[in-house]
């Protein structure tokens, strides 16, 4: 059946797809600023410990309740226990939110590549000055260039587990870090980047003694979203791994690559904008407004364009490893229950089918021009404008809507529930099970017993509350 289902080729296939689908926009846009903006080197500090605390024992649990299984988000609960399936659901759920605003995000990075590439060409890649706000209330636009990205993502996902996702993860994971290379060196370069390492680096451990629960949610909620974690995302990919494989050792290991190259991300982004002058801020501005300023206006010219292609080439490429392990989880889904009923897995008909639906869910992030609105000449309006709903950050936009129900409930939630069954109900004894299967010695079961049946339950639901008060704000 697991042939059936398909594998990873090698345990390194493997690693370079969980850390693809770890590394990306959480890592290149959301960590940069949200580290620095909350006190550098002490928000540093609170997120390492949070992810080893959390972030590698949620990771453990996802890849061992997957391989054990042999299941997707959903088979996987429903075979651990009938009665849990509703947390695979809630997985699944989050997944079809995602996939669909991250697809609208990764169509824009998309057309930003190849703004720069036909600026390189001589040719006119930005209309305008402020082509974000032209652009996001460009429908006809938005909605191609998301409906072209999520091609990428099905044209990836129906070659299989190591005939699709393995073998573009194989290319795409280490042209991504070279990039990443030469953008950090060439901006080293640049006078003034210092600014930058010092806005991310530099601890102030002032703000932990006057914000520390904000501190802690964000770096929690940031944490969990850079791992893909708390959607069954990792039981999807842990239920492709040969029996064979070191869980433990993968579970530090993905961790620590993704927090290596967000650190990077931020070595990239934040000192080209002290370079040249430029506000450090957050959100869609930062990707898409003060980066792109940075290369057209700061450093101009051929290599300004040269640099600026390179830049978006790989937030695409970490885009696309991200978006793709989202729209597997969904068709893991459709595919699990055609094999339980001994059908062929028909995984290119499957994959269209559900990227399709997560492509009509996503349709109204794109359609509302990021909370552009129809009088601001986007073909719909935000969830506020249109139930009548008080404007707050989860009704502000239709991303922010989806990105509520996902990452500020359902995913905190999941996270949540896995590790209260994995304490309390399953067992330790299930996860240590799972890891000496393949030979290994599973070390440190205590420890992951304390952080099972406490640690992760508090942390996460100070999360839940901390990100549904701040949504509604
Ligand atoms: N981790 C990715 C990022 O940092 C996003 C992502 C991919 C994700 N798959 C996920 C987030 C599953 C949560 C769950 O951008």
């Amino acid at each position: 059946m697991e042939n059936n289902r398909g594998q990873w080729g090698s345990n390194l296939g493997f690693i370079l797809a969980a850390v693809g689908s770890a590394v990306g926009l959480g890592n290149i846009w959301g960590f940069p600023y949200k580290c620095g903006a909350n006190g550098g080197g002490a928000f540093l500090l609170v997120y390492l410990i949070l992810a080893a605390l959390c972030g590698v024992t949620v990771m453990l649990g996802e890849l061992a309740i997957g391989r054990k299984t042999g299941r997707g988000a959903v088979g996987a609960y429903a075979s651990l226990a009938k009665k849990y399936t509703w947390v695979g659901y809630m997985g699944v759920a989050s997944g079809f939110l995602i996939v669909g605003f991250y697809s609208v995000l990764g169509g824009i990075v998309l057309r930003y590549t190849l703004g720069f590439l036909l600026n390189l060409f001589g040719a006119v890649g930005f209309s305008t000055d402020g082509f974000f706000g032209y652009w996001i209330a460009n429908m006809p636009g938005m909605v191609g260039f998301y409906a072209a990205f999520m091609l990428i993502n099905i044209i990836i996902v129906s070659g299989g587990i190591s005939g699709g996702i393995e073998k573009f993860s194989k290319i795409a994971m280490p042209a991504l870090f070279a990039i990443l290379v030469v953008v950090i060196v060439f901006v080293a370069c640049q006078p003034g980047a210092a600014g930058g390492y010092k806005f991310l680096f530099v601890p102030d451990f002032s703000v932990l003694a006057s914000d520390f629960f904000n501190v802690l949610k964000t770096a929690a909620g940031q944490m969990f979203f850079s791992l893909s974690l708390g959607m069954g995302c990792m039981i999807t990919y842990g239920s492709y791994l040969s029996k064979k494989e070191d869980l433990s050792g993968n579970s530090v290991i993905i961790p620590v690559a993704d927090t290596i190259v967000a650190l990077m991300a931020g070595m990239a982004v934040l000192p080209a904008c002290s370079a040249y002058g430029m506000e450090f801020g957050g959100g869609p501005g930062l990707l898409f407004v003060t980066m792109q300023t940075v290369f057209t206006q700061g450093m101009g010219g051929f290599i300004g364009n040269l640099m600026g292609f390179l830049f978006y080439f790989l937030v695409l490429i970490a885009a696309i490893t991200s978006s793709i392990s989202l729209l597997e989880v969904c068709t893991a889904f459709l595919i699990d229950k055609r094999i339980e009923k001994g059908q062929d897995p028909a995984r290119k008909k499957m994959t269209l089918i559900m990227a399709v639906i997560a492509f009509v869910v996503g349709l109204p992030t794109a359609l509302d021009g990021l909370g552009t609105n129809v009088a601001g000449g986007a073909w719909m309006n935000n969830p506020a404008e249109m139930f009548g709903l008080p404007v707050m950050t989860a009704t502000a936009d239709w991303l922010d809507f989806y990105d509520f129900l996902a990452e500020g409930v359902l995913m905190p939630l999941g996270a949540m529930v896995m590790s209260i069954l994995i304490g309390w109900v399953f067992g330790n004894k299930m996860v240590s099970d799972e890891v000496e299967a393949s030979g290994h010695k599973f070390k440190g079961a205590k420890y992951f017993e304390v952080c099972f049946k406490f640690i992760v339950p508090v942390i996460m639901a100070i999360v839940l509350v901390a990100q549904i008060t701040s949504f509604l704000g």
